[in-house]
């Protein structure tokens, strides 16, 4: 089985999808990595018996030493693929060039709308709810070296009557992100997706 790292910050919940859909089933989540010290998502690790770690950026004096940590900490438990699920940090290329296609990220917009610098958690949602689009959703996509640029895998929709709050968007969204995130997670540990320039394509 290949083994996983999950990157997280917040709350987990899309960690928690994998821990109960995918972990010890298509893959191994060898450990889980904070840069927030009381990261629910630590606990959620804890809970079921993963390693758990918090990686302290103020340690370090820059984002790339700060990132080599973390590549030795990948190194130690022999990862081979990282998810990011809500992790609030750009990667440095001391991640993005070591993992190059072997990094996936879920986004909650359907990419390219909505995403880039400044996208990220309730921002997104807002931006969603201030322009009125009917329809939003998430993305699942593998890190290269932009924000929210590389490859897609998987999107799904969420219908919007225009009478939701962002609140209830976001609601609505994470609903069908962990869904959308076990079943590409699923795909690319099992090998079956391929990248073609900037697309990918079922194996
Ligand atoms: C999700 O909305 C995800 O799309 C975004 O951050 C949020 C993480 O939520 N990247 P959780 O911590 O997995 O509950």
């Amino acid at each position: 089985m290949k083994k996983m790292a999950v990157l997280a910050s917040g709350s987990g919940s899309n960690l928690q999808a994998l821990i109960d859909r995918v972990h010890e089933k298509e893959g191994m989540i060898a450990v889980v990595i904070s840069n927030k010290k009381n990261a629910y998502a630590l606990k959620r690790a804890k809970k079921a018996d993963i390693p758990a770690i918090y990686a302290d950026r103020s340690q370090v004096a820059t984002d790339e030493a700060y990132d080599t940590d973390i590549l030795k900490i990948l190194h130690a438990y022999a990862v081979d693929v990282i998810v990011l699920a809500g992790y609030l940090r750009i990667l440095t290329p001391v991640l993005t060039e070591a993992y190059a296609n072997r990094i996936i990220n879920i986004h909650p917009s359907l990419i390219p709308s909505f995403c880039g610098d400044g996208y990220y958690g309730m921002h997104v949602h807002q931006a969603v709810y201030d322009r009125g689009v009917k329809i939003t959703g998430a993305t699942v996509h593998f890190v290269d070296s932009g924000v929210d640029t590389g490859p897609i895998i998987m999107q799904r929709a969420v219908c919007l009557t225009g009478n939701e709050q962002p609140e209830e968007i976001a609601a609505k969204v994470l609903e069908i992100e962990h869904e959308l995130l076990v079943e590409s997670v699923t795909l690319v540990l099992n090998d079956q997706i391929e990248i073609v320039q900037k697309r990918t394509i079922r194996k």
